[in-house]
């Protein structure tokens, strides 16, 4: 018996011996790990920073961490291939892991094969310490001596503990894009997919907020972020079956996607990136915002310049002289930038709508006679910088470009083209080397032939309609909607490294174009083609669930508003978009004198309020989703030394009770001097401008904001110094 319990003992050792149990970890997150000989990698932990010291013992693995189809596995999974002989499984096995250091965290590769086809899939995961991010991505890799088909190939997973648990994600439409939506994890499924081809954001996001206590709040309980950096179709998948846990998947959408993967080759899935804070949603997007700041947009550490775009004060109807008088009116403002947007090229075709022209990038001479240098010219004059717009993997069957390269488009075998925009607007066929150098060189032209072309807005208005590419190979059309997405990719690749310092905002019709497939390459995104303040409130209290305000264009525009007919106060309409980056879009000869003034003054504030909003911490604290009244949030400095609060009446009735709103992120221990910026009528300014607050009762008794009765649409933005 002594003997027996003995060599029971001694296998049990050896098992162990051979086991290593890995901790990931950030300044304040860990993801526990196993990797054993002959098995699959397992995840143990994902949560609140451990280590190995908080473990007695090892405890048995559980999961498997990239969970494969065809052994042993009856469970959703990860990845699912057809090897070359026709085998649709997959069984792996652990066989080495590397680390490396990086400038702020370390990569692990862990390296499994199938037991017995000679397919690897490397499992990656590279930390962000200080920002508590950790991404994940997978390489597949296929040494067989034919092609391997991938089926269905997720970025990653992660298991979800049951309880009461809850996501939030972001839905909409154009014009009405990341509208908030939260629902309790329930038996069955649940996805977010998105299978526009072109642009993925305006109807669903590829993020998505797992609070893990209950209803979600914004300042408490424990919280998961997960956001796909893909600018292309994915799908985000919740799955609960009989287990204990919920099974979360992320990754390209297999819809339509069956990817050929040629021999000696490997495929790398999208980065999928995790952060976790006890901090509730606030905490998961200040992370995220960081994240962001710090690589995951273009130039996050450089402020934003004010600028105004022509769209909505004159859409298509650029002349030289028009111009030319915007660029006056918005340095008169103070601002500091002028966009020419849509309308300023064509020879053969005239770009007078957006049925034509697309592609024929020359200047329309009949408009600018003196083409962009004399636009640069003028705003050299007026002050300001000088930016373009443009649209340049686009074309419409009414140009030039399409004349000469009708092969050029993605069409559907012998089928009649479909149109999006315009009735004749189609897509280029990304995938093509020649297209990609066409891409290429439309941003090339601009910003070689006119260095001090400071800006472009990169422009997306189609969905991709028509299935098929006359360049890949008939057996490869499967691989069309990934391969136009890397296509395209190395079109932004090329161009950010010929043009690092360039401003570049990324636009999709609105906000189709907001992913972190494609932020990297842009410093900013056209958050929604509505304009309206009020429903702004709502679409950018969404999008900075996942997107910081240094990234959103937010534009003052005229009133009544283009989209909604709404009358909404100058006031109003400044301070909305004063809360991310701020611009107008309008014609500034169109406001009344008091307007003009008081839009002087607005732009003169943000410029003191800028680097708070723009690389502060972001605090969101009464939400319009849960208040049909009221609206609120703010943005602290890194030292806690300035804020930014704003706040906006959504609707007025007669005898309205405001909540007392707490404000979040201040220093309890300091005194804080408030100032109200932004006021018009010196009669309602608030009670609080010029009083010295502390920051415990600031956050723990909260304010009152106070509104008049008869203003429909107030708001009140407070500037707080620290003492
Ligand atoms: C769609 C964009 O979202 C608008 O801002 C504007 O640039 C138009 N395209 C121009 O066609």
């Amino acid at each position: 018996m002594k003997k027996l319990t003995f060599l029971l003992l001694a296998l049990v050792a050896t098992v162990a011996a051979q086991a290593k149990d890995f901790i990931i970890s950030t300044n304040n997150s860990s993801l526990m790990l196993t990797a054993m000989e002959g098995e699959a990698l397992k995840v143990r932990y994902y949560g609140d920073k451990i280590t190995m010291q908080d473990f007695d013992g090892t405890p048995k693995a559980w999961m498997d961490a990239y969970p494969v189809f065809g052994t042993s596995y009856n469970y959703p999974s990860c990845l699912q291939l057809q090897h070359s002989d026709g085998n649709q499984t997959l069984a792996l096995e652990y066989k080495n892991m590397t680390e490396q250091q990086t400038a702020d965290g370390k990569i692990y590769r862990i390296e499994m094969q199938d037991k017995i086809y000679p397919v690897s899939v490397i499992v990656c995961y590279q930390t962000h310490d200080a920002q508590d991010i950790i991404e994940t991505w997978t390489e597949i890799t296929n040494n067989e001596k034919k092609e391997i088909i991938l089926n269905h190939y997720d970025s990653g997973f992660m298991p979800i503990r049951r309880g009461d648990v809850w996501t939030s994600h972001l839905h909409g439409t154009w014009a009405d894009e990341t509208r908030v939506t939260t629902e309790k994890v329930e038996m069955g499924g649940m996805y977010i997919a998105n299978t526009d081809g072109a642009r993925n954001a305006h109807t669903t996001h590829p993020e998505l907020m797992i609070s893990l206590d209950g209803k979600p709040q914004e300042n408490s309980g424990r919280c998961i972020g997960a956001v796909l950096c893909w600018n292309g179709n994915y799908k985000l998948r919740m799955e609960t079956t009989d287990q204990d846990y919920h099974l979360f998947f992320a990754g390209i959408d297999d819809f339509a996607s069956q990817y050929h993967l040629d021999k000696g080759k490997t495929f790398t899935t999208p980065k999928l990136a995790f952060t976790y804070s006890d901090k509730g949603l606030g905490g998961v997007s200040r992370n995220i915002h960081k994240w962001a700041r710090k690589g995951m947009i273009a130039h996050g550490d450089r402020k934003r310049d004010i600028l105004l775009n022509s769209w909505e004060g004159v859409y298509f109807n650029i002349n030289e002289e028009g111009m030319a008088g915007m660029m006056k009116d918005i340095a008169s403002l103070g601002g500091e930038l002028f966009v020419m947007d849509d309308g300023w090229f064509g020879d053969k075709y005239q770009r007078n709508d957006d049925c034509t022209t697309l592609g024929d990038w020359v200047v329309d001479k009949k408009k600018l006679p003196h083409g962009i240098e004399g636009l640069l010219e003028q705003s050299k004059k007026a002050g300001v910088k000088f930016g373009i717009w443009i649209e340049p993997e686009f074309t419409n069957t009414k140009s030039e470009l399409f004349e000469k390269h009708p092969d050029w488009v993605l069409t559907a075998g012998g089928r009649p083209l479909q149109y999006g925009r315009g009735g004749t607007q189609v897509l280029l066929d990304m995938t093509n080397p020649k297209v990609q150098d066409f891409a290429f060189k439309v941003v090339d032209d601009l910003f070689g032939n006119f260095p001090d072309l400071y800006y472009i807005k990169w422009d997306a208005n189609t969905p991709m309609e028509n299935y098929g590419s006359p360049y890949l190979p008939k057996d490869r059309q499967s691989n069309l909607y990934v391969d136009y997405v890397l296509g395209l990719e190395k079109v932004f690749k090329r161009v950010r490294e010929k043009y690092p310092d360039k401003v570049i905002q990324a636009c999709g019709s609105g906000g189709g174009r907001t992913n972190y497939g494609a932020m990297p390459y842009f410093d900013e995104f056209w958050v929604s083609d509505n304009t309206d303040a009020l429903q702004r409130v709502f679409i950018q209290w969404g999008t900075s669930y996942f997107y910081p305000a240094i990234s959103m264009g937010q534009h003052v525009s005229t009133s009544p508003n283009h989209n909604t007919g709404r009358n909404i106060p100058i006031k109003f309409r400044f301070d909305v978009a004063s809360s991310g980056r701020l611009g107008m879009e309008m014609q500034p000869k169109e406001m009344n004198k008091e307007e003009f003034e008081f839009a002087k003054k607005a732009i003169q504030e943000y410029k003191g309020i800028r680097e708070t909003v723009q690389f502060g911490d972001q605090y969101r604290l009464v939400s319009p989703y849960d208040n049909p009244d009221l609206a609120s949030l703010m943005y602290v400095s890194e030292g806690k030394d300035k804020a930014v609060f704003f706040a906006y009446k959504l609707r007025s009735f007669k005898i309205q009770r405001f909540p007392l709103v707490r404000m979040a992120g201040l220093d309890e221990n300091a005194m804080y001097k408030i100032r109200e910026i932004n006021v018009v009528n010196e009669k309602r300014r608030s009670y609080l401008d010029g009083k010295t607050v502390s920051g415990r009762v600031l956050m723990n008794t909260g304010i009152e904001l106070k509104f008049d009765d008869y203003d429909e649409f107030a708001s009140r933005v407070f500037e707080l110094i620290k003492q």
